[in-house]
């Protein structure tokens, strides 16, 4: 049933220390004894770069797998003072890279950068979460399509694997407010997503789509009617286990 695969990837963002692995058991313990829903379902984690390693060892046969939040523009070793490149994440045992993320935009990551943490992360076999979205202003001004449009013509060619390419659409003004797109919105926006993809690369089965932004165990039911979105990307509800298994039994439910 590959069409109904979902993801549910966890951004933890600056938090985590190694005792919060505790999360990530009670996560793989929920999974183990609801293997039903094994089939349907990815679960993804990505702690700081500080935890992949030990996280991605305990968790190597498991139903969890790790990734990153984030990664440098260059490859490989350089005179980079701070910073992990694709090579090195793939090294420790990360398979996704989130790239792009409105917080690393915000902080400075320009398309070129973007592009080349693509480029770098592909050529390493991580597989990558391309974050998209429009701020409040941008959705006011009604340029929302415009931006998305412009985000991911700007970062993705179509001689990129986009076999390994994810695209989450994130609208700024919903991260961390409580808020949440209405559903026909999101309906039309992920469509229009996955047509933009359909032309980069020249295909019929584009990359998959995921939502994120406020995504908790209330509200989750109000995506599931929505086939186009083919996951979630949760940041705050991540950070707890009983937070986000509810958000995994409320959509399947
Ligand atoms: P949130 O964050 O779920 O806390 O809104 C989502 C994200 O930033 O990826």
């Amino acid at each position: 049933m590959a069409n109904n695969m979902r993801y549910f990837i966890g951004n933890w963002k600056m938090f985590g220390v190694p005792k919060s692995i505790n999360i990530l058991n009670k996560i793989n313990t929920f999974t183990k004894f609801n293997k039903r829903f094994n089939k349907n379902y990815k679960i993804i984690i990505t702690p700081p770069f500080t935890l992949i390693e030990s996280f991605a060892k305990r968790f190597k046969k498991k139903n969890i797998l790790i990734g990153s939040q984030n990664c440098y523009h260059k490859d490989s070793f350089g005179s980079n003072t701070g910073s992990v490149s694709p090579f090195m994440l793939k090294k420790i045992g990360a398979s996704y890279v989130i790239i792009g993320h409105s917080d690393n935009r915000a902080e400075g990551d320009t398309a070129k950068m973007l592009k080349n943490k693509v480029i770098g992360s592909l050529n390493n076999n991580l597989k990558i979460v391309f974050c998209i979205g429009e701020n409040k202003k941008e959705k006011e001004k009604k340029l929302t399509y415009k931006v998305l449009k412009s985000q991911l013509t700007k970062v993705l060619e179509k001689k990129f694997n986009y076999n390994n390419i994810i695209i989450a659409y994130e609208p700024i003004w919903s991260i961390g407010t409580g808020k949440i797109p209405k559903s026909e919105d999101l309906k039309k926006i992920s469509k229009f997503i996955k047509n933009i993809l359909k032309g980069i690369f020249k295909t019929k089965k584009p990359p998959k789509v995921l939502y994120g932004g406020s995504v908790d165990g209330s509200n989750i039911a109000s995506f599931k009617s929505l086939k186009e979105i083919d996951g979630f990307l949760i940041g705050g509800a991540s950070k707890s286990s009983k937070k986000f298994i509810d958000i995994i039994k409320n959509y399947y439910r």
